[in-house]
């Protein structure tokens, strides 16, 4: 295979610079650290095709939607993570010539991505149009210590012969999205200051009246001595930015460091914004590169101690996993409950860095198992906190008394995605909200949460399916018209097998959680009965006819949970009868010609038997498998995933290493060719499951852990670490043989392979598999 990228086990490495291949470096080389993301764009000059990235969590526009056809219930607005200020720029001439890749000739490129350091590293050389040759090295990176610095270091040479290099380190406002719906602008300049020191721009998104300050430090070294300069200031519209010029002697090396604080209104108070900010980056600054760049190093080190995945014997497959959990630590770090993840994060405009069902279904786990609890306890409370939003949501399409319907597409709670067949009938997602309530109780036992807030939410979600159900005489069985399930390859289905499962399962969830609550919390459960009219005689009578007489469509033929009814009236084939050339077919084939066929988008009833694999029988999910895999087209980034975790249940490790490799791989070798858009961030959390609840078959059930692990034939050992109940376990599977090692200071229990095991603190155990 061709790939874009050499194989290294810490690093992601492009050898040579390929133009067309540009955007889909960009994204792939992205650095973030959970509070602002930054494309692979260059520091200098681009005039090439680039897509222009600088991305701050939680500051938004409602761009204003393109809908032809209004109907009542429509969003008014779809929200955009933007793209802000260009805080990386310095703009080279060397002897009045512009250095701009895209028009001078490239003698070597090297790019690197260091995912044990998160830091990006450039090295090229080139050959400037005036005969000039130059040589250049930089290395920038967001600091995972402090959320608000980055820092670029700029190093120049002329190797052959010297020149007057003109250097102007900037920071520029005048930015776009490439997808607003209007061409609008979304910032406004609110002031600049360029002095002789540092450089200040503090700006505010239009309408969100968001402010982010931009300020920038510089200074210049040749070897270990600071070169003092005389700048020409340059301030216009959103622009500030210093030149300055040196005479360069052949073979010495020039290194510029700009460091940038950015504040936002979001953490600062607001009318000290470009105070702080100045004060913020002259600190930086007078700590210097190196001071910064370790105390960044050593903030990655923590996360990999805690969270590395390694896998012998297969680098490949060691790259890609990597790749993936580097990139969910630059999204989302989780100290800050209003910020989420972006099924893109920040690498890219699509999806608008917005919260989807992908949080809870996809990403919730990984950060539940990798990270302190408060990182996953702040991703429920995030929709907590949405919760009168929710509840606001539902009653604009006419459900009432409490009901609440989560958007699928969210940053400030609202709905803003505007298709009707997702907005309106890709309910579903209610259900995975509570799915992570529970995922979270079973992991962590911290019930507290559930009496608080999780009992709320689960008891308006169950408001909501109760309405949204109606009776059927003729089934005699009470359904859910009109959805629009996981595939959304199919809309306006009745009785999608997976969102009735979810819905029902719901229902029963929350009368358990209302029995627990009441007895462990009488007084609470008072509390949130009467302060939202809660009929608990009645409601939960309600729920439970539901629960018991809700229809679930099934062909007896094949022996199969249908995805919904009608199914099988469609043509039946297989993916094995797509011409290559047609796939994928989302860009070959028409929307009606796709919505008509059998061919499925990602996993919907196989997503159903992941959540709730204990209910089944391994013959049940084997039969409903071989049924709808071979089905699947896989061209959504979250199915290959969960298809992976499903094929190690059915003890089919090559499939489920196939699958694997196809998750862990998609964006490092583009596979759905769209990795120019940005990466999949949410799908990489589902590949980190396929190896921890796929392959290690690592799995919470009735809070106990359970382990039952493969491995695939192509790897000697694979060892993965996570954390339950509060302790850190790493562990470790070979061919024939597990370990586990208990790294905390309290026994752990885990059942492996069915029987249970005590580990003391500290204790490495070992298993036959
Ligand atoms: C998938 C959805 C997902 C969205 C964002 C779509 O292609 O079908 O399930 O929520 O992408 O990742």
């Amino acid at each position: 295979m061709d790939r874009n990228y050499k194989i290294d086990e810490w690093k992601i490495i492009e050898e040579g610079f390929r133009p067309e291949n540009n955007r889909a470096s960009e994204s792939v080389f992205s650095i973030g650290n959970g509070y602002m993301g930054q494309r692979a764009n260059f520091e200098e000059k681009y005039s090439g095709d680039s897509l222009r990235g600088s991305y701050i969590a939680g500051i938004y526009y409602p761009d204003k939607t393109r809908v032809g056809w209004w109907k009542n219930g429509y969003p008014e607005y779809f929200a955009k993570v933007l793209n802000s200020p260009n805080w990386i720029g310095i703009d080279i001439k060397i002897d009045g010539e512009e250095l701009d890749l895209d028009r001078c000739k490239i003698l070597y490129f090297q790019r690197e991505l260091n995912m044990k350091e998160g830091v990006l590293f450039r090295h090229f050389s080139v050959r400037l149009n005036n005969g000039i040759r130059a040589d250049i090295k930089s290395s920038r990176f967001l600091s995972l210590d402090d959320h608000e610095i980055g820092a670029i270091s700029y190093t120049i040479s002329l190797p052959e012969k010297g020149g007057r290099i003109n250097i102007t380190p900037y920071i520029d406002g005048n930015v776009v999205n490439e997808d607003a719906n209007y061409g609008e602008a979304f910032w406004n300049e609110d002031s600049r200051l360029t002095d002789n020191g540092n450089s200040l721009l503090v700006t505010s998104t239009r309408k969100t009246n968001f402010s982010v300050a931009y300020a920038i430090d510089y200074c210049l070294y040749n070897k270990n001595r600071k070169i003092d300069l005389e700048p020409v200031l340059h301030s216009r519209e959103m622009y500030v930015g210093h030149s300055f010029e040196i005479d360069a002697t052949s073979g010495n090396e020039y290194t510029l460091f700009k460091y940038a604080a950015i504040l936002s209104s979001q953490n600062n108070t607001v009318n000290d914004l470009g105070q702080l900010a100045t004060a913020k980056v002259r600190k930086a600054s007078a700590k210097g590169f190196d001071m910064l760049l370790t105390a960044h190093k050593n903030a990655w080190h923590k996360k990999w101690d805690e969270s590395d995945i390694i896998i012998k014997g297969d680098p490949a497959a060691q790259q890609g996993i990597r790749f993936n959990i580097f990139h969910l630590y630059q999204t989302y770090t989780g100290d800050d409950k209003r910020l989420n993840i972006g099924p893109k994060g920040f690498t890219g405009e699509k999806y608008g860095g917005s919260t989807y069902w992908d949080t809870e279904a996809f990403a919730f786990p990984f950060y539940l198992m990798t990270s302190d609890l408060h990182v996953a306890r702040n991703l429920l409370l995030y929709r907590y906190k949405h919760l009168g939003k929710a509840i606001e949501n539902a009653a604009k399409l006419g459900f009432n008394k409490g009901a609440a319907l989560y958007p699928m597409v969210t940053i400030n709670g609202e709905e803003c995605h505007n298709e009707w067949e997702i907005t309106f009938e890709e309910i579903h997602r209610n259900g995975a909200i509570a799915y992570a309530i529970y995922n979270y109780i079973e992991h962590t036992g911290d019930k507290s949460y559930l009496e608080d807030y999780g009992l709320e939410v689960l008891i308006a979600l169950s408001r909501f399916w109760r309405q949204r159900v109606n009776y059927s005489e003729p089934k005699d069985k009470y359904v859910i018209l009109g959805v629009t399930g996981p595939n959304e390859y199919e809309n306006n289905v009745n009785n999608n097998w997976y969102t009735n499962k979810i819905a029902q399962w719901t229902l029963r969830y929350t009368l358990d959680c209302i029995k627990d609550v009441k007895s462990s919390a009488p007084a609470k459960y008072k509390d949130l009965s009467d302060r939202i009219s809660f009929d608990d005689t009645i409601e939960t009578a309600e729920w439970k006819e539901i629960i018991d007489n809700l229809f679930f469509p099934y062909d007896d033929n094949e022996d199969v949970f249908l995805q919904q009814e009608g199914y099988l009236d469609k043509l039946q084939q297989l993916t094995s009868d797509i011409r290559a050339e047609e796939r994928p077919i989302n860009q070959h084939w028409s929307w009606d010609r796709i919505l008509r066929s059998c061919f499925i988008k990602q996993a919907d009833v196989i997503q159903g038997l992941y959540f709730f694999e204990e209910e089944y029988d391994t013959e049940t999910i084997r039969r409903n498998y071989d049924f709808y895999e071979p089905r699947t087209v896989h061209e959504s980034s979250l199915s290959p995933s969960i298809y992976s975790i499903m094929a190690s249940r059915i003890d089919r490790i090559d499939k489920a290493y196939e699958l694997y490799l196809r998750t862990a791989r998609l964006d490092i070798d583009d596979i759905n060719k769209e990795v120019k858009e940005g990466l999949h961030i949410t799908s990489m959390a589902g590949t980190w499951l396929s190896i921890v609840e796929g392959f290690a078959g690592l799995k919470v059930k009735q809070q106990k852990l359970y382990l039952n692990p493969l491995i695939p034939d192509a790897w000697q050992l694979y060892s993965l670490m996570i954390r339950f109940r509060n302790k850190l376990l790493k562990i470790s599977i070979s061919q024939g043989k597990a370990e586990v090692h208990n790294l905390s200071d309290k026994q752990v229990c885990i059942m492996v392979k069915g029987e249970e095991k005590t580990i003391n603190a500290g204790d490495k155990e070992f298993f036959k598999i």
